[in-house]
């Protein structure tokens, strides 16, 4: 098929590598000229694993290009709307400005037969307010939904071999149906299951889907507040509820809670549209969640506090981690670098380093210190705080790291560090959680 996708950030540029791995034409549509510049040249302006392979061998089949011009669009048939909805400024709810400009720029190109596919994250109401603008502009376009669940660190795979399709689709909208069964032949033929529903439905599945995993999280972050009063294990715990199959162990890691693009900013935005529709009632545990989340940040940084000695001022503390998750370069919202903040505010010297996050984080915050491995944060620190669980943090060797700080005491924000094995080595071990 040819395909349009208008937005090339995170979604955009990996939607657009993928429809063409599966043997589609495509063709990426951006506002940022320095973004398309990159991406035509085969490389990714963000870190994703197997993304700039994945670039190259797309770019390479001639069937993948790039542009600022909208008007490209033209003799694509599906249009994927994948811009950002950030969370607006001074407010929970989503900003849709850049859905609505990328849907009002796409009009006039529009023929008769195609079809605009919503895959933004936004307020549920917003497909069937795009659809009538479809709709009435008469070119004969029409309009879906369809969600996307892709991870950071695994989105070529969520992308090409997703856990289900969504299709939101106006009543009887078998051409638009049987248009994304085309789109998404390799998938289907796979297995991968299909939900085709209303716009509604289509566009809450993304929201409470985020709502349910950042709720799972708080849940456990919420038992290691309890596990702390009580001197219980709360990783155990997560283990012995993990195996009854109706809980399951997945997303139950304790720790510094969640971060990034999607669940903080979404929970929020589900929030105030709940409020506008007049249920606000039915989704106030999300505050909840939201401010467990926020709690362990202050409790990483209340332990920071108390193994230094009760004040940070003038304390040499080294950040491992500044990404909101490992396998990614994305420092929005991420607990990491708040915790860094938050220790720099109460009079700490920082030293931070993380695998790929230093350049975006640096563009935020160029007044943190900011160093190139954990070897040099740690140099003479009085306390190694680890925040985002890469591997080639958890794989440290205690003894050898050990010889390079001035107080031998980590604090495990992640709970990935055996703690058995860094108190052999003479180490004073802390975590979230766990006595
Ligand atoms: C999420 C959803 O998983 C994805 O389906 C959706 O499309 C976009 O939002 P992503 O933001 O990439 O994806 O991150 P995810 O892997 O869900 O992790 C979110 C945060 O939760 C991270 O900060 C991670 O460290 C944290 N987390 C995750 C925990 O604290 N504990 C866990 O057990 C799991």
């Amino acid at each position: 098929m040819k395909i349009s996708v208008i937005g090339c950030g995170y979604l955009g540029a990996v939607h657009s590598a993928c429809l063409t791995e599966l043997g589609h034409e495509v063709v990426g549509i951006d506002v940022d000229p320095e973004k398309i510049a990159l991406l035509a040249a085969a490389t990714p302006p963000f870190y994703e694993p197997g993304l700039p392979e994945l670039l190259s061998r797309s770019v390479a089949t001639g069937r993948l290009r790039f542009s600022t011009d909208v008007s490209d669009v033209r003799g694509s048939e599906v249009h994927f709307i994948a811009v950002g909805t950030p969370q607006l400024a001074g407010s929970d709810a989503a900003d849709l400005q850049f859905v609505m400009a990328a849907v009002d720029s796409l009009l006039p190109h529009l023929a008769s037969g195609d079809l605009v596919v919503g895959k933004s994250t936004v307020p549920v109401g917003t497909a069937r307010q795009l659809s009538d603008i479809v709709n009435s502009h008469g070119s004969g376009a029409s309009l879906a939904w369809n969600p996307e669940f892709l991870r950071e660190g695994f989105a070529i795979k969520d992308t090409l071999a997703p856990d289900r399709l969504v299709y939101g689709l106006a009543a009887s909208d078998h051409r638009g149906e049987s248009m994304l069964d085309t789109v998404y032949t390799r998938a289907l033929a796979g297995g991968t299951p299909k939900v085709v529903t209303d716009f509604a439905t289509a566009e809450l599945v993304k929201v409470a889907a985020n709502a349910f995993l950042a709720t799972k999280i708080s849940f456990i972050n919420a038992m290691a507040e309890v596990a702390e009063a009580t001197g219980a294990d709360v990783t155990q715990l997560a283990d012995a509820i993990g195996y009854d199959v109706r809980i399951g162990r997945r997303f139950l890691n304790a720790g510094l809670g969640f971060g990034g693009g999607c669940l903080p900013k979404d929970i929020r935005g589900f929030m105030a549209r709940a409020k506008e529709l007049g249920v606000d009632q039915a989704l106030t545990f999300l505050r909840e969640v939201d401010q467990i989340n926020t709690r362990r940040r202050e409790r990483m940084v209340d332990l920071a506090k108390e193994v230094v000695g009760g004040s940070l001022v003038g304390r040499r503390i080294a950040v491992l981690g500044l990404s909101f998750k490992p396998d990614s370069d994305d420092v929005r919202d991420s607990p990491a670098l708040d915790v860094a903040l938050r220790l720099i505010e109460s009079g700490a010297t920082v030293l931070a380093t993380d695998p790929q996050a230093v350049e975006t984080a640096r563009r935020r915050y160029p007044h943190i210190k900011y160093v190139a491995s954990p070897a040099e944060a740690a140099v003479d620190a009085d306390a190694v705080l680890l925040l985002t669980e890469w591997r080639e943090y958890r794989d440290l060797d205690p003894a050898a790291f050990g010889d390079l700080v001035g107080t031998k005491t980590i604090l495990d924000g992640r709970n990935c560090l055996d703690p058995g094995a860094w108190r052999a080595a003479g180490w004073a071990y802390r975590a979230l959680g766990r006595p």
